[in-house]
């Protein structure tokens, strides 16, 4: 997915600010929300953030 891609439009996060947030230790959801103030308003954005944690959680388990 492009990194420049809106996930968050409430915040205007980007998936790559998501993925940020797991490198630097962000594992769920509410994690990720209290890093970026994702998911706060709408709360639509909240499956595909939370697909996208778990993917990249995967990615760096296998590193
Ligand atoms: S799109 Fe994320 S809180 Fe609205």
């Amino acid at each position: 997915m492009n990194r420049n891609y809106v996930v968050c439009e409430c915040t205007g996060t980007t998936v790559g600010q998501i993925e940020q947030a797991v490198q630097q230790g962000g594992r769920t959801f509410d994690d990720v929300k209290a890093r970026l103030g994702v998911g706060k308003q709408c709360i639509k954005c909240k499956d595909l953030i939370s697909l996208l944690i778990e993917s990249y959680v995967e990615d760096l388990e296998e590193e």
